[in-house]
């Protein structure tokens, strides 16, 4: 689909998001073609610099240079607009320098804002978008929030109503890459674009499910905002539901934005926010202390730059929770994330239930394993399903073998989230991008579980020590349930 002429806004495009995600998306898109003639970028950030440096800036992060097609033709059409996130002058400033754009390139008066800086400022931001008239025009104006998306449900339906102050739901998207990811939208194919997965997903066959975002990384120097944030809610409101919701979300009437947004919203709501005791049954908190990755040792979360010495903040939940429906009624889906475990990785297994009457004799088959399904979403992106089968030979031994298919086998570079999520807002497309209401469903879940932790002592801090798989809470969680942890 060619995209209509437009204005791409970035806020805070002097930052880190900006120099590793956004400019090389741009430019991915820039090599395939994909953005339209009649085009422009306006970066905007109170940092000094004019066109040229903020060229430089990006060139720099990119590592290309300017005798590259791709990145020549995007020069011609980057700009950079200084100026303060509340402050009317600039956002008089930032008008002008939108309106001679709109006329250099024939934008058609389309305008695309993009907030990607801290939240402290999307609501100066929002209101000055809102003061200055920015957010009407001729044509049409979107806006894309980054994440986090307020801090508790409180929050996040004051940030919902100022944006509603500015915008229509219809042109607002709430970024989650996590809904970026190929592997992540694979999902949907998986279960909806073959018919041998979805008559056995279901309580029926699925003993239960576990989800695992695991990160080797710890919070590097992002100490300040994850101090205040937490594992829980950096992850699991937003990347951990969006997997969640996908794995267990009925097939939706159309892949139209808000029937996909219409299923995950029923499957949040489907989940009954703990009370104050369960949370203590259900949801485990961790903290990591010093330990080794890879065989480098690497420092305490405490001792993290930006990070408060006595921190009582989590860097690994794990939790266990149901979705109360006629689909998944008693199935337990065990969640879990953390930084510095022992490697990176993201997958969700579907344990399948085992068969009901063993017709091999133990003594010569050994332990039957229950067939497990592995939608690995990265690294080594793939589906790995677990079948048992027949050891060669005259007896009648069996074993577990994987039947796998992986990305890298075709040989196709994944691309990256950002590449996929900024061309759909582009193209007006909000399937991959978050409704209030499902943020606000999200934050009903999670809210309980903050105010416990908040009224109860923390746990005695670190409990888990870097490059292991958290506290032995978390084992302790599933062992009640006579199950493991699974990471393939
Ligand atoms: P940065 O801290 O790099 O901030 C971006 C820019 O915003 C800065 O260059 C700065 O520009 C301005 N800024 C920073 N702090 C403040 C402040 N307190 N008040 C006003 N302006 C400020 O953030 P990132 O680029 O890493 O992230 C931007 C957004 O994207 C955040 O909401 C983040 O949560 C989200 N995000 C980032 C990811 C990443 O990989 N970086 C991944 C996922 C989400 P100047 O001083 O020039 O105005
Ligand atoms: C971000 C979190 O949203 O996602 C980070 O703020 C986390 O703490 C990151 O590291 C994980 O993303 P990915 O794509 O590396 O799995």
């Amino acid at each position: 689909m060619d995209l209509q002429p437009q204005l791409l806004v970035i806020f805070g495009s002097s930052g880190d998001l900006m120099r590793r995600k956004l400019a090389p998306a741009l430019l991915r898109l820039a090599e395939q073609g994909l953005l339209p003639e009649r085009f422009a970028v306006l970066g905007f950030a109170r940092t000094e610099m004019d066109d040229d440096s903020f060229k430089a800036m990006l060139e720099d992060a990119l590592k290309v240079d300017r005798k590259s097609d791709a990145w020549g033709w995007l020069c011609e059409r980057i700009f950079y607009c200084r100026g303060g996130y509340g402050d009317p002058e600039s956002m008089r400033l930032l008008k002008e320098r939108v309106s001679e754009l709109d006329e250099k390139f024939r934008l058609d008066g389309n305008r695309l804002f993009y907030l990607a800086t801290p939240p402290e400022v999307f609501d100066d931001l929002v209101i000055g978008l809102r003061e200055s008239g920015l957010n009407k025009s001729n044509g049409w104006v979107r806006i894309v929030v980054e994440k986090p998306f307020g801090n508790d449900l409180e929050s996040a339906q004051n940030l919902n109503r100022l944006l509603w102050t500015a915008f229509d739901e219809s042109s607002i998207y709430r970024i989650d890459h996590y809904l970026g990811k190929e592997t992540v939208q694979n999902l949907l194919v998986l279960r909806f674009g073959n018919t041998i997965f979805e008559p056995l997903w279901n309580y029926r066959f699925v003993d239960h499910v576990q989800i695992t975002v695991a990160e080797s990384d710890g919070v590097g120097t992002r100490g300040r905002y994850y101090d205040a944030a937490g594992a829980l809610r950096d992850m699991v409101p937003n990347h951990i539901f969006q997997l969640l919701t996908l794995v267990a979300m009925e097939p939706p009437i159309s892949l139209e934005a808000d029937a996909v947004r219409d299923e995950k919203l029923r499957v949040l709501k489907s989940i009954k926010p703990f009370e104050p005791e369960e949370v203590d049954e259900n949801v485990v908190r961790g903290q990591y202390g010093a330990g080794e990755i890879d065989g480098h040792p690497v420092p305490a979360y405490r001792d993290e730059p930006y990070v408060n010495p006595n921190s009582t903040t989590e860097t690994f939940v794990a939790m266990r929770l149901f979705v109360h429906n006629w689909r998944w009624e008693g199935v337990p889906f065990y969640l879990r994330t953390g930084k510095r475990l022992p490697r990176r990785v993201t997958e969700i297994q579907i344990q399948f239930r085992p068969v009901p009457y063993l017709l091999f004799p133990p003594e010569t088959t050994g332990q039957l394993k229950p067939n497990l399904l592995t939608l690995r979403i990265q690294p080594d992106e793939g589906i790995i399903l677990r079948v048992e089968t027949k050891v060669i030979g005259m007896g009648m031994q069996v074993r577990s073998t994987p039947l796998d298919f992986y990305y890298s086998q075709l040989g196709t570079k994944i691309p990256d989230a950002y590449e996929r999520l900024l061309l759909d807002a582009m193209r007006g497309d909000q399937t991959l991008f978050m409704r209030a209401d499902e943020v606000e469903a999200a934050w009903r879940i999670v809210t309980p579980i903050l105010h416990r932790w908040q009224t109860t002592p923390a746990p005695k801090f670190p409990n888990y020590n870097a490059g292991t798989w958290g506290p032995n809470e978390a084992d302790e969680l599933l062992r009640r349930d006579k199950r493991e942890w699974l990471t393939s």
